[in-house]
């Protein structure tokens, strides 16, 4: 993971992520989160990650939509490279001590902290009145799932920084007011700009499954064909590529499918641009598509094969969620305990 990260020295090194199963991963699910998590899971971090379907209830779910979706998230987990047998990977709902501590964390935070979230002002939008009580304690869920696991280091999105910091926030509280050092106070490890994939119809969103243009993102579902032809017609500017990063600046949609090419090719700019400099999109695009095909193809079989057989998909989860509940059960307990509820 990212240097100059300092891990308190009394708890194991140990990594925890979550993905809501809204529906639809995304190229930016996968770059951003998906391969990232694959590559920690082989250093020295145990790891734990997480389909979160509390957290995406928390806007209305079609419920068999909510399942599909969650079995696609674990199909997308697996295809991508997190093996289930080195990493703990399981469905929320499963381990009931989320919603347990969670709860406990309702009464350490306080709303002028949930107030100033701003995932929270997005979503709710004007009408607060009418957003869901789940979707404003959203945060104290979130601090349960990665503080259950006494998680060191969550790698997330530039998005969820200020939960993480909240996360601390209820660690540091829980810690002063009951006069222990039982949580740690976990690291946001964010993900580099590098990673950070924007939409191919506007350099500055990111892409996501919700943008209403199909265009503007690479669905991990998605064919050769329509990954060539959604590349082909990305949005780009009429000069040439630069042989330096330096050259991309003010320059989104060139430094997006720049940044692209660098992810999947495990390489970085200055080198991709050691190769490209001085050529322009209408050659540049094929060697994406092709290199986009190429990494993205066999993980989509991967996924199709696994979604034939929701069985064994469920079989994998309940395993996760045994490991996860064999962590999680002896951290709730223990806070039970220091909170005075007779056990
Ligand atoms: N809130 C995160 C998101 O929407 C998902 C999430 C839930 C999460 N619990 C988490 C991420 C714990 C990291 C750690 O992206």
């Amino acid at each position: 993971m990212s240097e100059g990260v300092q891990t308190p020295p009394a708890f194991t090194k140990r990594v925890f992520s979550g993905i809501q199963p809204s529906g639809g991963l995304t190229l930016g699910n996968y770059l951003g989160a998906l391969k990232r998590f694959a590559e920690v899971q082989e250093q020295d971090y145990e790891t734990v990650f997480c389909m979160v379907d509390l957290h995406a209830i928390t806007v209305w779910q079609d419920p068999d939509k909510l399942a599909h979706a969650t079995r696609e998230l674990c199909a997308g987990f697996i295809a991508s490279g997190v093996d289930p047998k080195k990493s703990v990977l399981f469905n929320q709902s499963q381990v009931a001590e989320h919603a347990q501590l969670a709860w406990i964390f309702n009464t350490v935070a306080r709303m002028g902290w949930m107030q100033r979230m701003t995932q929270w002002k997005d979503k709710a939008g004007k009408n607060t009145q009418n957003a869901s009580l789940g979707l404003f304690a959203y945060p104290a869920l979130m601090a349960a799932d990665i503080l259950l696991y006494h998680a060191t280091h969550v790698p997330v999105g530039d998005d969820q920084k200020q939960h993480v910091e909240l996360t601390r926030d209820i660690a540091a509280k829980f810690n002063h007011d009951y006069k222990v050092d039982f949580f740690p106070i976990t690291e946001p490890v964010i993900e580099g700009a590098a990673t950070r994939v924007m939409s191919l119809r506007d350099g500055s969103k990111k892409m996501s499954k919700s943008d209403p243009s199909d265009m503007s993102r690479i669905n991990m579902t998605d064919d050769a064909d329509a990954i060539a032809s959604k590349i082909r017609k990305a949005r780009t500017d009429p000069e040439g590529l630069p042989s330096e990063a330096e050259g991309l600046k003010d320059r989104p949609e060139a430094r997006n499918l720049v940044n692209i090419y660098a992810a999947l090719a495990n390489q970085s700019v200055d080198q991709v641009l050691a190769d490209v400099g001085g050529k322009q999109f209408s050659e540049f695009k094929p060697m994406l598509s092709e290199l986009a095909v190429a990494k993205l193809s066999p993980i989509s079989t991967e996924m199709a094969r696994l979604m034939r057989d929701p069985a064994e998909i469920d079989a994998i989860l309940r395993d996760g969620a045994d490991q996860a509940r064999a962590i999680a059960a002896p951290v709730l307990e223990r806070t039970y305990e220091i909170v005075g509820m007779v056990r």
